[in-house]
């Protein structure tokens, strides 16, 4: 596939993983993308998963039509990119590797390569000649690794984004692209919000006329779109006002609340509400909607002390990925001695800007007539604190 003249996409689709990172869900597959540039030199921008190595090899042949590899530019050493480098190494052995000095020691760390005679070190501001393409580095450190650099193509005015701007999913999957951006973003680069504003205030002087990230789509049209939901999810603004409701019930009778809760904000004109059941729904989903909404309302049932253990799973994911700026209320339940609104509380406390909207709801058992006028009033306090 042509991106310009230039410009060759030489990736591949994987629609057989089960789950990405060992850990997320991929209905749709993923897709690791790798370009070729040919010009008066010929650079290969980054490889592909060990994965995808045959198709890729195929795809690179193909592009090439005979000519051989000058550099391969390495923006990041996740085995997800770098894991075929061993092969391109030594098949094209005439060509340079470009990275910066922590692409060389992560390199070392996951090969027994040595590429002494043949390493480009880069920092930040240094240009690759290509002939009439030139390629300036520019440093992402954690968007999503240490060693990760970008590359800004002035001729063709072309972005390789690394993994900035990826997606879940495979190339021909006709989809939403924010859907599984988002869902890509708060669970893979969520925790590197600071760097990634760093990176965005960098190429924001930049022409842009294409976004090549290692994932999903080249971004071609409307770049502000994509920009500015980077934007926004790297700064942890919320992205909608809405209200997730995120349950862990053992039996149902705290989901049930939950449910009840749900019905009175949403006869109180709040327009999007959405409810999930941890024990059930994608944990990274769950996450990413988390991130979304400008309100939470968490709801779970009390287990040996604590909430529930899908409810501190996800709280401890949210901590993890640095949940913050939101506005969040509890509801407990517990038969003998709710403790769930305790458990939640310490997470909570442990994130930064998080205010404890309304009073805490707490059950015992199951929600009774006797209950509603508290769960009326955290429902209004929700809607409230949405204005
Ligand atoms: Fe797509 Fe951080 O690797």
């Amino acid at each position: 596939m042509k991106i310009t003249e230039a410009i060759t996409y030489v990736g591949v689709d994987d629609k057989t993983i089960d789950l990405f990172e060992n850990q997320y869900i991929v209905p749709n597959g993923i897709s690791y993308n790798s370009y070729l540039i040919m010009d008066e030199k010929v650079a290969l921008m980054d490889t592909v998963d060990i994965r995808g190595l045959e198709q890729w090899k195929e795809n690179v042949e193909a592009a090439l039509g005979g000519r051989d590899i000058d550099y391969i530019v390495v923006s990041h050493m996740e085995p997800d990119h770098a894991g075929s480098l061993a092969y391109a190494l030594e098949n094209y052995p005439n060509a340079k590797i470009v990275g910066n000095a922590k692409t060389f020691i992560f390199l070392s760390q996951f090969f027994t390569l040595d590429v002494t005679d043949r390493k480009i070190e880069v920092k930040e501001g240094d240009v690759l000649d290509l002939g009439t393409r030139k390629l300036t580095f520019m440093m992402a450190p954690m968007v999503h690794w240490p060693e990760v650099m970008v590359s800004y193509e002035s001729t063709d005015k072309v972005l390789f984004s690394a993994d900035g701007f990826g997606k879940f999913g495979a190339l021909d999957t006709d989809e939403d692209w924010a859907c599984e951006a988002r869902r890509y973003y708060f669970n893979i680069v969520g925790k590197y919000g600071a760097p990634v504003q760093a990176l965005l205030k960098k190429t924001a002087a930049l022409d842009i006329q294409k976004i090549l990230p290692l994932h999903g789509p080249i971004l071609t049209d409307n770049l502000e779109y994509y920009i500015n939901l980077y934007n926004t999810w790297s700064s942890y603004t919320p992205e909608n006002k809405g209200v997730y409701i995120a349950y862990a019930s053992i039996h149902g009778n705290t989901g049930k609340a939950a449910e009840t809760l749900a019905e009175k904000i949403r006869e109180l004109g709040e327009e999007k509400v959405v409810v999930a059941d941890l024990s059930r729904e994608d944990i990274a989903e769950c996450v990413e909607d988390a991130f979304r909404y400008d309100r939470m309302v968490l709801c779970s049932a009390t287990y040996d002390g604590n909430a529930f253990l899908p409810m501190e799973d996800f709280l401890h994911h949210l901590q993890i990925k640095t949940y913050q700026n939101r506005k969040v209320a509890l509801l407990e339940n517990g038969t003998w001695a709710p403790m769930a609104a305790k458990s939640m509380r310490s997470y909570l406390e442990s994130m930064k800007n998080i205010t404890v909207i309304g009073e805490t709801v707490s059950i015992k058992s199951t929600l009774k007539e006797g209950d509603m006028p508290a769960v009326e009033a955290l429902a209004k306090a929700v809607v409230e604190a949405g204005k």
